[in-house]
């Protein structure tokens, strides 16, 4: 394998761990995008004009009730998905990483998606389970980026691909136990993913992954977005609906549009 000393070890360690947390390749993009979020927040809420960017995030369960919080999200998803640059700023936040694990011939996924955990909030917890699962394409990884510091419960877990290999080998027995009971059967196994704000994580999402109730006292917000390599196979998710190619080279653009000289 011809790659740089960096390369090989960001790859032994994913290979390993199944996911890498690494400062941000850009971090001015990072800043870029949390500014954005407190300017949509503060145009949604009222009152929250003396409170820093990172108390108005961790502490957003006091501004905004359980009972709103779906709308709340949505209307935010909505607006960064309608920013311009958005997507190619959160590109450009792990451009390093996602070219070394991936490839430098990306399709991204059209949105990007937002989780926000209250505190003690189980309305919209993500149980146990691997993207490939329902349909993902297992070239596919996923890039997490959160906008405040993640530890403990307020952060998200993973399977490590050992356990994950011990998993699949006895799946047909435990596909019948409920998500909780899936998890407690492996929960002395996974990792809780300590990501701080100015860092990334991207992970293999065919390793089982979740979150759990956030027992900390604090908000977590995390964005999350699929990458893949152009070329490789896909799986529900196709390109043109759900993917997009964003960094394709010049002799690619040349071979999709090459055809054949006819000869009469
Ligand atoms: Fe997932």
């Amino acid at each position: 394998m011809f790659k740089t000393e960096a390369e090989k070890i960001l790859s032994l360690e994913y290979l390993e761990k199944g996911y890498v947390i690494r400062a941000a390749s850009d971090l001015d993009a990072l800043d870029w995008i949390r500014n954005q979020f407190d300017r949509i927040i503060r145009e949604l809420l009222n009152n929250v004009s003396d409170v820093s960017t990172e108390n108005l995030l961790n502490n957003i369960h006091s501004y905004v009730p359980v009972s709103q919080l779906n709308d709340f999200r949505l209307s935010v998803i909505r607006e960064i998905n309608a920013i311009d640059k958005f997507r190619e700023m959160y590109y450009r936040v792990a451009m390093d990483y996602l070219d070394a694990l991936v490839g430098n011939e990306l399709a991204m996924q059209l949105r990007i998606n937002l989780s926000i955990q209250l505190p003690g909030d189980d309305s919209s917890l993500l149980p146990v389970h691997a993207d490939v699962w329902s349909g993902d394409s297992p070239y596919e990884v996923v890039l997490w980026i959160p906008l405040v510091n993640c530890y403990k419960s307020k952060a998200m877990y993973i399977l490590p691909p050992k356990s994950s290999d011990e998993l699949n080998q006895e799946f047909s027995k435990k596909a019948n136990a409920s998500s909780e009971g899936l998890y407690q059967s492996i929960k002395g196994q996974v990792e809780f993913l300590e990501v701080r704000y100015g860092e990334v994580l991207i992970f293999d999402q065919s390793l089982p992954h979740g979150n759990r109730l956030n027992d900390e006292e604090e908000t977590r917000w995390s964005m999350n977005c699929r990458f893949k390599g152009v070329f490789t196979p896909y799986g529900d998710k196709k390109i043109g609906e759900f993917f997009e190619p964003i960094t394709l080279r010049a002799a690619s653009h040349r071979g999709m549009s090459f055809k054949l000289p006819e000869l009469k």
